[in-house]
């Protein structure tokens, strides 16, 4: 984190969120692995937006590093015009419990703890005092009100997806990101995780960023951005389902096409 705040110009103010040529490399057996290789992006507050692309492509890569869950092996992360880089890993933490909110693909609930507990856990770890009726409003718009004290086992798995929703939105984060969020989750359920994401953004004017393989789930957000190889490699403005998967196909024979030339084939 920056000790002093830059001029806000340099940073493009208004601008929610906002990747520097952000590059992610992880050593393996195989050699180098470029999961992230130079993307830029900058989000308006409010804004959705869906991420897109084959398994593989750095998708979650690509959200661990701008929510400060992983840090990038270059480039820039700002939210909110502040960097999210260059500050202790507590200085860093601090910042992402008050900003950010994580849902997971696989709800990432403590078992032990009831929903309550579940949904107040990052205030408490924040070491902010824990605004009960706050934290009960939130499990009321999520459908929740009734199951404060069940523990995740109780609940299916679309109930503990509203869990991880509100313990995201709790704390009134600017920016949401959502790794596969439907994933794991039936039709119905998916449709209402979709509904309540969609609300955090139409409503309360959170800023949202949701990996998905779903076109129909792609088509709620404002705009799609395609993965390939650790680049941005297309965008789509006011997606529809169709739209979605026809540039969905066409990418993937592109890249199908560009490997086939680099490997000489
Ligand atoms: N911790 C890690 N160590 C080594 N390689 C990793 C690690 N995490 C991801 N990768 C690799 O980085 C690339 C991008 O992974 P990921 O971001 O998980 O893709 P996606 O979410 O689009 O499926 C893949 O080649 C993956 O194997
Ligand atoms: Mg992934």
């Amino acid at each position: 984190m920056s000790q002093h705040a830059p001029p806000a110009d340099a940073l493009g103010a208004g601008h929610v969120l906002r990747l520097d040529a952000v590059t992610k490399h992880y050593e393996s057996p195989g050699g180098l692995v470029r999961a992230l290789d130079g993307v830029s992006l900058a989000l308006d507050g409010g804004s959705f937006t869906a991420v897109m692309g084959p398994s593989g492509s750095g998708k979650s890569t690509l959200l661990q590093c701008a929510a400060g869950l992983d840090s990038p092996s270059s480039g820039r992360v700002f939210v909110d015009g502040t960097e999210m880089s260059g500050g202790s890993e507590a200085q860093l933490t601090t910042f992402r419990r008050g900003r950010i909110g994580f849902v997971f693909q696989h709800f990432n609930l403590l078992p032990t703890l009831t929903v309550l507990q579940n949904t107040t856990l990052p205030v408490r770890l924040a070491g902010k005092r824990v605004n009960r009726a706050q934290a009960v409003e939130t499990l009321n718009r999520v459908g929740l009100g009734d199951r404060l004290d069940h523990l995740p086992s109780q609940l299916s798995g679309g109930q503990q997806q509203r869990v991880a929703i509100a313990r995201a939105l709790v704390a009134g984060p600017r920016v949401v990101f959502a790794d596969e969020p439907t994933g794991a989750l039936d039709t119905r359920s998916a449709r209402e995780v979709l509904a309540l994401l969609q609300e955090a953004v139409r409503i309360d004017g959170r800023t949202l960023v949701m990996v998905t393989h779903d076109p129909v789930a792609a088509a709620h957000a404002d705009q799609v951005l395609f993965l390939a190889d650790g680049r941005l490699v297309g965008r789509l403005d006011r997606p529809t389902a169709v739209t979605v998967a026809d540039t969905m196909t066409r990418l993937t024979d592109q890249v199908a096409a560009d490997r086939r030339v680099s490997e000489g084939v």
